[in-house]
């Protein structure tokens, strides 16, 4: 088993037993009960019927397989790390988590102290935002700032809904109004100039608040904590500040709880919609986010203020498939759009990027025509097309009747394939290169296709190398790499029934237990099955002396690992499957005919030893062999005419 760092396996199951799944999926999914279990429509893929099904240890989709446990299903919908989730759902639990009952050292003390002042922090932000910021903006009337900032965000078509939904705020032009505010809540105010929500004066004693005269988002992350603040200046303040400006956004400043290289504004509430569309679209503005979530387009975030980050990719990543991105297309967002590129391909993902024919951005756009150009919007993102093809297209195009600007086309492109950090990606668009753009073939260098001084490649992505779990890198190549465990056979009916059956231990364990005493001394139970596989899976779970338990208790843990998709979705499908008067008869017929084709395996298995004894010329042992052999051969014998009927096959 992976490590799980500092949480123990005593502790995860301490933390599942202290939780109930369904009402942890019930959070995210309309689940109903059927039977034993309960059913809902899978949020993993765009489902129309329920085809998600839980029940107390696991949950399954029949449509796209997904399956897993609490801990894998917070970390899947929500896009969090195995330690987030497990943090998540501690929480939720009310159970301390591991550090707080074994600290054995005073640094692992330290941490634990640390990540609890965090998780305060946190609250403290969501405290300030939402019962100082927001409230001010709703309903506050303690400053004509707060009557401006309606008036504003009413102007440019932001909604109350809208307003609620990203709990969006404003501060106003007071020095004190927050620290006041805290100070009269007891709050704790060294936390609060900590992690940025207020200052220390300079001149005289007490404190100041950090944001004035600023609208402001809260930044959400995946798990629902306030990270920080994002402020964007007042109109009427940007208006006065002529001498020094004021700079049109102010973020609160970076601490254990904000990194803005990771944090992307807006994904919190658009987590559920990238998940259902498996895809993300990237803009600029915080406003950008806003507008785009109203107007319908929910799978919207933006980066504060940078560019795209490797960091922000993985993210994205564990919830998307496809990322586009949706900057200005003025130099600035140009620039960046292509410098997203670059560093995407580098680590093997392929951003896409829409035809956005005009000057302003997402937000202006829809604000001039909110019907027609969004139907244009959709349109467009339903176009999107890989920026690297796009970007080649255009160099090329333009360089057609002039050599110089053509050559250097030609290193751009070999530059951008030359780093993409996929093989069969890179190859495609190598071809392309010398049959669409007749790129000669010296030109390409290393790049040229076998036959003309290929290398080798064993590039692998960089997401990956890292080994960090589900990654964009994974996401990106699941298509093309050939999966670990591919099978290149599917397993037969007969296996497949009886496999389903073996799983339900606890109900139909004795009637394997009874075909074992009828096989061979040699054989074990995985000699049941046919298929390669599964014998090994069988093997494996009955030969570890906690696999059977591990198999009834908690299912999940017994197909992770190397197993291919087929084989977990016929475990999984037979855990699933409800009980059928008369099943014990047809499990019967399975079992004999499985025992019978075990002993017909074990007499080939015994004519290849003959055969090696005769060849070695040893009598004895050939002699010896051959009288189990027709021993085997009398009962096999038996067997077909008592139990099969002369069918083997
Ligand atoms: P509006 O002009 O109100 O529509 O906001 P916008 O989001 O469209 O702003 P703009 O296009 O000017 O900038 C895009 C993003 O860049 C903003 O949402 C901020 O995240 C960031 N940004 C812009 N100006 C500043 C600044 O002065 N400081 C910082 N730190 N970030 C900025
Ligand atoms: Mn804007």
């Amino acid at each position: 088993m992976k490590s799980k760092g500092r949480f123990n396996s005593e502790w995860i199951s301490s933390l599942k037993s202290a939780i109930s799944l369904v009402e942890i999926v019930g959070e995210n999914v309309e689940l109903r009960k059927t039977g034993n279990r309960f059913m809902g429509r899978c949020p993993f893929h765009g489902d129309r019927s329920p085809s998600f099904s839980v029940n107390p240890e696991f949950y399954y989709c029949f449509g796209c397989k997904e399956t897993g446990d609490a801990i894998s299903f917070q970390m899947k919908l929500h896009g969090l790390s195995f330690e987030e989730a497990c943090e998540d759902l501690a929480e939720k639990a009310k159970i301390p988590l591991p550090e707080g009952s074994s600290l054995t050292s005073e640094e692992e003390r330290a941490l634990y102290l640390k990540r609890q002042r965090v998780q305060k922090a946190a609250r403290l932000n969501y405290f300030a935002s939402l019962n100082y910021y927001h409230q001010n903006l709703v309903r506050g009337s303690g400053s004509p700032m707060f009557e401006e900032a309606r008036e504003y965000l009413k102007k440019r078509g932001i909604t109350s809904a809208t307003i609620e939904k990203f709990q969006v705020g404003v501060a106003g032009p007071g020095y004190e109004g927050l620290t006041r505010f805290l100070m009269d809540a007891k709050a704790p105010l060294d936390l609060a100039r900590d992690f940025g929500l207020i200052r220390a004066s300079q001149k005289q004693a007490g404190d100041y608040d950090f944001f004035r005269e600023r609208l402001l988002f809260p930044l959400i992350d995946l798990r629902g904590r306030v990270t920080g603040f994002g402020g964007r200046i007042m109109p009427s303040a940007d208006a006065r500040s002529q001498e020094v400006k004021l700079p049109k956004y102010l973020n609160s400043a970076e601490s254990e709880l904000f990194q803005k290289s990771k944090f992307l504004y807006g994904l919190y509430q658009a987590k559920l919609a990238i998940r259902e569309t498996e895809l993300a679209v990237v803009v600029e503005g915080y406003f950008d986010v806003i507008s785009l979530h109203q107007a319908g387009i929910e799978n919207a975030v933006a980066p504060c203020g940078t560019s795209l980050t490797e960091d922000h990719l993985k993210t994205l990543g564990r919830l998307a498939k496809k990322i586009i991105v949706f900057f200005d297309q003025d130099e600035a967002g140009i620039t960046a759009t292509q410098k997203s590129m670059e560093m995407a391909l580098r680590g093997g993902v392929l951003l896409y990027g829409i035809r956005f024919e005009s000057k302003l951005d997402p937000d202006e756009f829809l604000l001039e025509d909110p019907k027609g150009n969004l139907e244009k919007l959709k349109s467009w993102i339903e176009g999107a097309r890989p920026l690297l093809d796009s970007s080649i297209e255009r160099i090329f195009s333009e360089s057609e009747n002039d050599l110089e600007a053509r050559s250097q086309a030609i290193k751009t492109a070999v530059g951008w394939l030359k780093s993409f950090n996929d093989p069969v990606g890179r190859s495609v668009r190598v071809s392309q290169l010398v049959e669409r753009w007749r790129v000669p073939r010296e030109a390409l260098g290393a790049l040229a296709p076998e036959g003309a001084g290929a290398r080798p490649s064993s590039a692998q992505s960089k997401y990956q190398e890292r080994g960090g779990g589900q990654s964009v890198g994974n996401v990106r190549t699941r298509s093309i790499a050939v999966p670990s465990g591919m099978r290149r056979m599917p397993i037969s009916p007969a296996d497949r029934q009886l496999l389903q059956f073996f799983v339900k231990v606890n109900r139909y364990g004795k009637f394997f237990l009874l075909a074992r005493q009828e096989m061979h001394e040699k054989n074990t139970l995985s000699d049941l099955f046919d298929d390669t596989e599964v014998r090994q899976w069988v093997r494996g779970l009955v030969e570890d002396p906690a696999g059977i338990q591990r198999l009834t208790h908690a299912p999940e843990s017994a197909i992770q690992g190397e197993v291919s998709q087929e084989l977990r979705s016929v475990i999984m499908e037979g855990l699933l499957q409800e009980e059928v008067p008369g099943e014990e008869q047809v499990l019967g017929g399975l079992l004999k005919r499985a025992v019978f084709r075990a002993w017909v395996r074990f007499s080939h298995e015994l004519k290849a030893e003959m055969l090696a004894a005769d060849s070695r010329q040893d009598i004895e042992k050939f002699k010896e062999l051959s009288e189990q052999f027709l021993d085997l051969q009398r009962k096999l014998k038996e067997f077909e005419d008592s139990y099969v009927s002369g069918k083997t096959d």
